[in-house]
C-alpha cells in the first residue's frame, strides 16, 4: 500500500475538531478520516502544557498504529503547546490549526485582530508571537474565553445562555477596535452564527474551518499524500469516553450512519 492511501488522523479534546474534520472531508472527498476526541480529558484548555503534550503524543501514536499517514492537530490548545514535541517524536507529517490562520491574516494585511481562545492557548502567547513575525505593527488582542467550551459541549449551540456568554466576551474592553475576530478554538465555530449576529458590522469573523482545511489540503498535496481514488472504508470516529454530546454533534456533522466507538487508550 502506498503511503498516500492511508487515512488522515485528526484529534481534539472533544467535538471541536469535528469542525475541521467536516471542512477537510468536504475539501478532500477521496480521503478517509480517523478522528479521535479525547473526551476523557476535556477540557484541554484548563490543563497544563505538560499534560496536553502527553495526551497529544499518546493519541497521535494511537492514530499512527491505526495507519494514519499524517496527523492534523485539530485543537488550538494542543497546536499551541504540543506541536514541537509531536514533530520531534513522530515520523509522519503533523499539521496544526494555527499557522493557516496566521498566514491568512498576513495575506489580508490585518491590523486589529481579536483572538478568542482557551486559557491554554492564550497563556501560551502563540498567536501574538507568530503574528508579530509577519505583521509587526498589527494590534493583537488575545482574550481567554473559557466559558464557551462547556456551553458547546453541553450542546447549547443557541439560546439565552449562549447569547449571554458571547455578549460578555464581546463587551470586554479588549474587543474595542477589533476588525478581525479569530475563533482560536476549534469548538467555537459551532456557535459562529450566534457570535456573528452580535458582531458590529465592521468586524469580520474568519471562517476558520475552511481556512484550515484549504491550507492542510494544499500541504498534503505538496507532500504527495493525497489519495488518487476514493477510500473504500468510511470515516472512523473514536472517543476516549463516550458522551451523548459527542454522538449528537458527530451525527449532525457526518450523518446518522457514522461509526462512533469508545477507545479507551488511557488504560
Ligand atoms: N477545541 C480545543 C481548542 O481548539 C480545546 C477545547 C478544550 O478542550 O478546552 O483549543
Amino acid at each position: 500500500m502506498k503511503a498516500s492511501d492511508g487515512p488522515i488522523g485528526l484529534f481534539d479534546s472533544g467535538v471541536g475538531g469535528l469542525t475541521v474534520a467536516r471542512a477537510l472531508a468536504r475539501k478532500l472527498p477521496n480521503e478517509r478520516l480517523l478522528y479521535f476526541g479525547d473526551t476523557a480529558h476535556l477540557p484541554y484548555g484548563e490543563k497544563s502544557p505538560e499534560a496536553i503534550r502527553s495526551y497529544a503524543l499518546g493519541i497521535s501514536r494511537h492514530l499512527i498504529d491505526q495507519g494514519a499517514k499524517a496527523i492534523v492537530v485539530a485543537c488550538n490548545s494542543a497546536s499551541a503547546v504540543a506541536l514541537d514535541v509531536l514533530k520531534e517524536e513522530l515520523d509522519i507529517p503533523v499539521y496544526n490549526v494555527i499557522d493557516p490562520v496566521v498566514d491568512y491574516l498576513h495575506r489580508h494585511h490585518a491590523k486589529h485582530i481579536g483572538i478568542w481562545g482557551t486559557r491554554a492557548t492564550v497563556s501560551s502567547g502563540i498567536y501574538p508571537r507568530k503574528l508579530a513575525e509577519v505583521l509587526p505593527t498589527a494590534d493583537v488582542q488575545p482574550l481567554a474565553t473559557p466559558l464557551l467550551v462547556p456551553v458547546i459541549e453541553e450542546n447549547l449551540l443557541s439560546g439565552a445562555v449562549t447569547d449571554a456568554v458571547v455578549s460578555l466576551y464581546l463587551n470586554d474592553p479588549k474587543m474595542e477596535g477589533v476588525e478581525h475576530l479569530v475563533l482560536a478554538c476549534t469548538h467555537y465555530p459551532l456557535i459562529s452564527s450566534q457570535i456573528a449576529k452580535q458582531l458590529e458590522k465592521k468586524v469580520s469573523l474568519l471562517r476558520i474551518p475552511t481556512i484550515v482545511a484549504n491550507s492542510i489540503a494544499k500541504q498534503l498535496d505538496e507532500a504527495q499524500l493525497l489519495r488518487a481514488k476514493p477510500a473504500t472504508k468510511p470515516h472512523h470516529f473514536a472517543v476516549s469516553d463516550y458522551t451523548d454530546s459527542f454522538a449528537k454533534v458527530s451525527r449532525i456533522f457526518f450523518g446518522k450512519g457514522i461509526s462512533l466507538v469508545e477507545e479507551n487508550i488511557w488504560g
